[in-house]
């Protein structure tokens, strides 16, 4: 943690839930506070049993509701949410972390958090099993896709006397990650960033398509954590399942040829380009006038190359042009990815599973290979906002600038 007070005039709600943990909070209030912060503490019934709402009011110097029942007419969680900046949940418990995710709102915590539209940090604490469990994995991976921070918990001993992952972050860290939420990088400020997403459709008639698996959620993480980074983005969006992300320049596209015209008539004036799409490789040769029908026999669908863009990128890129290309491989992935940065000239090139559990189609989390010419990150289990932050971290270090 920084020497300054990071945290002048910042308003912190507190969430503190039923983890043992929960004693620590008291002190992590007065961390807050001396880094600058105001603190409205929130406790869980759990949280209540472990510790005293007296203690918290005696710190913070504010009232602690215990329930939004306690005075209906102030509407206490609403306003709460509209006073703070920031909500910490630290410790939180397995229980508040699948409420959080769920968008349970049955006491002032989880009410408030609702009504709660800035950035959110959550620090799990808990039993190594609990932590472990697929469901608290599956919870936290919904978090991460919303943008909430996870400071996740260290390894150490336990109350049960195991010994393992699962103790609260040192308060430090959490003041940090607090610090981090309101003040978010602006490493890409004034950088021009053009993301594609989504995976394109290739008619077969004027009903049918060809097309793949891609939601677009990997793209837009990109996009939103670029322009969390200050970036001028441009999306190229082909179709997708979740909305590409407020304040971006949005360009729609169905088909490879589309995104291709698109992505190389703006590229020019891009620093960055991020081709997250899932772009067909094959189309088909002609597309039927009118539906095809089935009495008319099983058609014939030959298909023919689609253009290349992220080829294209690589021979036209301009010196300091960042280029990033994705990889999606079933086998051999690593000299596939090598192969692919060299043959299309490329900075870097993320490499995702296609097959099985860990497939990165669709998911909220998956397994993601940072790959380039000096060797290869792996990011295990990450969610798809942190692979874009990870990505992002490189692409800033990649830039003219910070070449120097
Ligand atoms: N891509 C593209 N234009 C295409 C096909 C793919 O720009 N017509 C881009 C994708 O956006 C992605 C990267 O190329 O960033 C990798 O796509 P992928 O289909 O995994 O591999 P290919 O390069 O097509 O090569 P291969 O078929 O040999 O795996």
């Amino acid at each position: 943690m920084s020497g300054r007070a990071p945290l002048v005039g910042a308003r912190v709600l507190l969430g503190v839930s039923g983890g043992i943990a929960a004693y620590k909070a008291a002190e992590l209030l007065r961390e807050l506070q001396r880094a600058g912060a105001q603190v409205q503490p929130l406790l869980t019934a759990a949280a209540e049993a472990l510790v005293t709402r007296a203690t918290f009011a005696a710190l913070s110097g504010r009232q602690v509701p215990a329930s939004v029942w306690e005075d209906p007419a102030a509407v206490e969680h609403v306003a709460l949410a509209r006073w703070a900046d920031v909500l910490v949940v630290a410790p939180a418990t397995a229980h508040t972390l699948a409420r959080l995710a769920t968008g349970l709102a049955d006491d002032v915590l989880t009410s408030t958090a609702l009504a709660f539209a800035g950035p959110v940090v959550v620090a799990p604490a808990m039993h190594t099993e609990m932590w472990q469990h697929p469901a608290t994995r599956a919870n936290l991976a919904v978090l991460e896709g919303r943008g909430v921070r996870v400071v996740p918990p260290g390894s150490g001993a336990l109350t049960s006397g195991d010994v393992g992952p699962g103790r609260l972050a040192e308060l430090d860290e959490l003041v940090d990650a607090v610090a981090a939420a309101l003040a978010p990088a602006r490493g890409l400020a004034g950088v021009r960033v053009l993301v594609s997403m989504g995976g394109t459709r290739e008619p077969i008639d004027p009903v049918r398509y060809l097309g793949n698996r891609s939601s677009g959620r990997m793209g837009a993480a990109i996009a939103s954590e670029a322009l969390r980074r200050g970036a001028e983005v441009t999306v190229v969006a082909a179709a997708t399942r979740v909305d590409p992300p407020a304040g971006a320049r949005l360009l729609l596209v169905e088909t490879a040829q589309q995104l291709y015209d698109a992505v190389l008539a703006e590229a020019a004036a891009q620093d960055v380009v991020v081709m997250a799409a899932a772009v067909a490789d094959f189309r088909p040769k002609s597309v039927a006038e009118g539906k095809l029908k089935k009495d008319r026999g099983v058609p014939e669908v030959l298909l023919e190359p689609t253009p290349d863009t992220l080829a294209e990128l690589g021979r036209r890129r301009r010196d300091g042009q960042v280029l990033v290309g994705f990889a999606a491989e079933t086998d051999d992935h690593l000299a596939a990815a090598r192969g692919k940065l060299a043959a299309k000239r490329l900075d870097l090139v993320v490499l995702n599973h296609v097959e099985g559990e860990r497939s990165a189609f669709g998911a909220a989390a998956a397994d993601a290979v940072l790959v380039d010419a000096d060797g290869a990150e792996e990011l295990l289990g990450a969610s798809k906002p942190a692979i874009a932050g990870r990505l992002l971290d490189r692409v800033e270090a990649l830039l003219p600038a910070a070449r120097g």
